[in-house]
């Protein structure tokens, strides 16, 4: 007999870029254990994700926190106790997602327990139904990360409308890449928004991408551009530049470019509940002003917890049980696609 959803008992795996995470959940909402392993320092060094190195480091990974989450979650017998198997499927890197399906393939066959495939972007919407009991759709969903910048109209779960996505660099690459420039490290999101606490965001004047368009758009590029100019000139000439000016600044034009979209995606929807995630989700200043214009525009804003905005298995396992829900199945021929497009 088919289980209900909030019983299901669900064994979430994510391994679509840099993060290897393992996540056992009940139903959508309670998180029974989650563990993930980041890489974030083995790539570091390369000033960005080294795919090779990334697949490799997985399969060092995956079963150790397997076995960690099974032991602290005090599964003995997992094709008794685990009802379904959720893994991303796509969109990622090809060796990185390969890890992961084979694995759960593998133990799907050995436990006798089904799988189900999940499209990492409908993992992020669901960071937020994981996180918040509350938030039924309609809503409008925007997914900011370091592969994605899009903004979706989320109808009902599983019917998702997109509205907007980037033309170019998605904004948390734009982060990355500034912050490689500046000898900042990587990833550039988490220390850029550090620095732009003690800089000063109108002190160098950055534009504003494509915010006299009224279309649902991005462009980050162009932006890029404008940041590496100022300071490959300041190098040129022999002028210091304060970093965390430029940080502010940079900073500062990110967030309205998103705000403004985000506002045009409200207005011309007339949807009032707004979810963020992904891992500039996490950004402190884009946090800052939207609650203000939530509060403007009376919007319920839904912002999901620091660990819940990057990478992690909790959200897969979320929405891999309400895609089992709504009667999706997949099967052993399960293979990853690199760019699995949802909508
Ligand atoms: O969602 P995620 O973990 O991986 C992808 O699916 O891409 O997002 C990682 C991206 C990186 O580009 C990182 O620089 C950015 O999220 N990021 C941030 C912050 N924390 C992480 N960007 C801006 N502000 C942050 N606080
Ligand atoms: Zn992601």
């Amino acid at each position: 007999m088919l289980k209900r959803q909030r019983d299901m008992i669900t064994l979430g795996i994510e391994t679509s870029c840099d993060d290897t995470a393992i996540a056992l959940m009940r139903g959508r909402n309670d998180v029974l254990f989650s563990v993930i392993s980041s890489q974030i320092k083995s790539h570091s060094v390369y000033g960005g994700v080294v795919p090779e190195l990334a697949s490799r480091m997985h399969q060092e990974m995956i079963m150790p926190l397997l076995e960690r989450v099974l032991e602290a979650s005090g599964i003995h017998d997992p094709s008794g106790e685990i009802d379904l198997i959720a893994v991303t499927a796509g969109p990622g890197l090809m060796g990185s997602l390969l890890v992961g399906v084979m694995t759960a393939k593998a133990l799907s066959q050995s436990w006798d327990v089904p799988i189900i495939g999940v499209n990492h972007l409908e993992g992020h919407i669901f960071a937020n139904v994981a996180a918040n009991r509350k938030l039924k759709p309609p809503f409008i969903s925007t997914i900011v990360s370091g592969g994605h910048t899009e903004i979706v109209c989320v109808k009902d779960f599983g019917k998702y409308e997109l509205l907007g996505s980037t033309r170019d660099d998605a904004a948390g690459e734009a982060y990355d890449k500034i912050a490689k420039m500046m000898g900042l490290g990587y990833p550039g999101g988490p220390v850029i928004d550090r620095l732009s606490y003690i800089g000063d965001p109108d002190s160098y004047p950055l534009p504003t991408p494509l915010s006299n368009t009224d279309k649902v758009e991005f462009s980050f590029s162009g932006l890029k551009t404008a940041a590496v100019n100022i300071i490959r000139n300041s190098e040129k000439s022999g002028t210091s530049i304060k970093k965390e000016d430029i940080c502010a600044s940079f900073q500062k034009a990110v967030v309205d470019s998103l705000t403004c979209k985000i506002k045009l995606a409200m207005d011309i929807t007339g949807i009032k509940k707004l979810t963020l995630s992904g891992g500039v989700a996490a950004n402190s200043g884009l946090h800052r002003r939207l609650e203000e214009l939530a509060a403007e525009e009376k919007w319920d804003l839904f912002l999901p917890p620091v660990e819940m905005c990057t990478d992690n298995a909790v959200m897969i396992a979320s929405a891999g049980v309400d895609s089992y829900m709504r009667g999706n199945r997949s099967d052993l021929t399960l293979s990853p696609d690199p760019s699995w497009q949802i909508w």
